[in-house]
């Protein structure tokens, strides 16, 4: 196995320095982003992520300039070169590279890079534990619905819950409970699951997805609503999704222990339902 990045369709080491000093994700953060797993050395979901991408890129007004089946491509060739059977792939597009100035520059070219790392081989036990959390002020800007390079928020909000000595930092606008850094958030109160609906305000996750399918094949009731963090603090579970967390009981916020303090039977059969879906793919 070994790690290898992929520019514009072509194999470099990871360490390697191609991207230019001007290129509009190093200055602007003018770019999106996926992150797709891969699950036995098969892509999980990939229709999915790449529906996000170029929606994304529609968003931003950034033309991607390769198909699908280019992209698809891109993906597993990096599998093939890398070997690597169990992970999630990170691709970005920027708008390119040009002399600064904030408005498109004319003529300019999306550069597309992609790395590949082996993936965590503990998630296994964490998943089973769970993971404290820490309630954060929700800093970013309106459009979280965009999966942009643009992550600053995100990045000060788990550096916050890091310094904290906690897993993920859930956070909240105004008292109203949204997401977390990188991942998706949900409560269970009553047998019922609750999580934010997908508008301008969190990320449609790809996890988040597949989620809400196997609620809706399994009947467990799912409200998409905004709820308070007050109506979190009551709840009877709590968890978190995402690519490369897959699903994740949060056992505390802030000061708060959430129902037992350990994981849940919804989350723990949510997991399960994952576990299936992934070996069924
Ligand atoms: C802010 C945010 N929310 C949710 C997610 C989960 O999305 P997905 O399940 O597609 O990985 C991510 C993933 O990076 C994220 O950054």
């Amino acid at each position: 196995m070994k790690e290898l990045g992929l520019i514009d369709g072509k194999i470099v080491d990871l360490g390697e320095h191609l991207i230019s000093m001007e290129d509009r994700g190093y200055q602007f953060g003018d770019g999106i982003y996926e992150v797709t797993s891969v699950f036995d050395g098969k892509l999980f979901m990939i229709e999915e992520h790449l529906d996000r991408l170029y929606s994304s890129a529609e968003k931003i007004k950034l033309e991607i300039p390769y198909t699908r089946e280019e992209i698809k491509g891109f993906h597993e060739l990096l599998l093939k070169e890398s070997g690597i059977k169990n992970t999630g792939i990170y691709l970005q597009i920027t708008r390119g590279a040009a002399p600064r100035k904030h408005n498109f520059p004319v003529g300019i070219k999306p550069v597309l890079t992609m790395a590949i790392r082996p993936g965590d081989p503990q998630g296994a036990e964490k998943r089973a534990k769970g993971i404290e959390t820490l309630l954060v002020d929700d800093i970013r800007w309106l459009r979280c619905d965009i999966k942009t390079l643009n992550l600053l928020g995100n990045v000060l909000a788990k550096q916050a819950a890091y310094e904290a000595g906690k897993g993920e930092a859930i956070q909240h606008r105004d008292g109203v409970v949204t997401e977390g850094s990188s991942t998706n958030f949900y409560v269970i109160k009553d047998g019922v699951l609750h999580t934010h609906p997908a508008n301008n305000l969190i990320l449609p996750g790809i996890t988040r997805i597949a989620v809400l399918k196997l609620c809706k094949e399994n009947g467990i009731k799912v409200v998409e609503e905004p709820f308070t963090v007050e109506f979190m603090n009551q709840a009877d579970e709590a968890f978190i999704t995402g690519t490369t967390t897959e699903i994740m009981p949060v056992t505390k916020v802030s000061d708060v222990v959430i129902g037992s303090g350990s994981r849940g039977p919804i989350t723990q059969k949510l997991q399960e339902l994952y576990t299936e879906m992934i070996k069924n793919a």
